[in-house]
């Protein structure tokens, strides 16, 4: 028997710029993804059934049925490649996790593209990384860029990639763990609701204008931040750090405002950029250099403004095989 294991990387957005609700309940968006070195480990072998077992960091929130992504995801390459769903080819899948649950870094993501780089070269259905992408999207918006992983443009739900290309710059990153969760699409939604409620122009109270009256502009759509980018390809932190930004953070906020405190701790022990991490509640300091890390790391921590700290640094490789063992 054979055992694959993957290891798959978080994420951050240096940029998360959400442009107009659509039909399907997705918003149109523009990211700039980062993949951090901080990993889960993702293993898979032969089994009678499909079946997932999840241990580590925040392991009692995974659903360890067929809700999981990384069994979605399993299911979603099987349906291209044709596998059978019994005999060698159901798998069981064991998640070490590192990467908190729901806290706005893509580890369940993360957890779904490491299956499939797996299973792929379990079955050795030998699909390609571009391949392997398209069935990543059909699993989830972030599962595309696990795969990934470095320095990449993420458009429409975040599932087209555009890989960076920007001089090889190792950036050090500080992120401070929140004592709680938040849902993605309850911060979409938060999002939605704020952006209603905010006066029309021309002073118009919210809700619907008057009959005959000017109808609210639509919201524009996401445009990629020439900072961010400026900032990647001159591999300039500071400029970096100065141009980071996240549509999701004033609803992040909204729905945990002890995160307001989390970044202006941050910002005060010198950090040259503080963001709140997708949907939260993860928050991310970006440091001068790996020792700077260090010392922002234990002041926050000593700071008591979150639940505990971890050092990064970006960008790391997507999912990579680590191993494949015979039994
Ligand atoms: O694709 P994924 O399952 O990760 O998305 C989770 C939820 O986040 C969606 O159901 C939706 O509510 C919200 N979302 C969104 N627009 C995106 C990505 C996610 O509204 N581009």
């Amino acid at each position: 028997m054979t055992t694959v294991t993957v290891r798959v990387p978080a994420k951050i957005n240096l940029q998360l710029a959400v442009g107009p609700l659509r039909p399907d309940g997705y918003h149109d968006l523009v990211t700039v993804f980062h993949a951090i070195s901080l990993f889960d480990e993702v293993a898979v072998s032969p089994a009678e059934a499909d079946s997932v077992a999840v241990s580590g960091e925040g392991a009692a929130q995974v659903p360890a049925d067929a809700d999981n992504l990384a069994l979605r995801a399993v299911a979603a390459l099987r349906a291209v490649t044709g596998q059978p769903d019994t005999g060698h080819a159901a798998v069981a899948v064991t998640i070490s996790k590192r990467i908190p649950v729901a806290a706005g870094l893509a580890g369940g993501s993360a957890d779904a593209a490491a299956a499939l780089v797996a299973c792929n070269e379990l079955w050795r259905t030998g699909l390609s990384q571009q391949e392997l992408c398209e069935v990543a999207a059909t699993v989830g918006s972030d599962v595309a860029f696990a795969v990934l992983g470095g320095t990449a443009v993420g458009r429409g739900r975040g599932d087209r990639l555009t890989p960076a290309l920007v001089p090889a710059a190792q950036y050090h990153w500080v992120l401070a763990l929140a004592d709680g969760h938040l849902s993605t699409p309850e911060v979409y939604g938060t999002l939605d609701r704020m952006r209603a409620a905010l006066p029309a122009p021309g002073g118009r109270p919210p809700g619907d204008p008057p009959h005959g009256g000017p109808a609210r502009p639509p919201i524009p759509p996401a445009e990629l931040s020439t900072g961010v980018m400026t900032a990647l390809r001159a591999g300039d932190p500071g400029r970096l750090g100065q141009s980071l930004s996240n549509d999701l953070q004033a609803p992040a906020i909204a729905m945990f405002p002890a995160l307001r405190k989390t970044l202006a701790a941050g910002r005060e022990f010198g950090a040259l950029g503080a963001l709140v991490s997708g949907s939260g509640p993860t928050c991310f300091f970006l440091a001068r250099g790996a020792s700077h890390a260090t010392d922002l790391a234990v002041s926050l921590s000593g700071a008591g403004v979150c639940r505990s700290v971890a050092r990064a640094s970006g960008p790391a490789a997507g999912a990579t095989v680590i191993g494949s063992r015979a039994s």
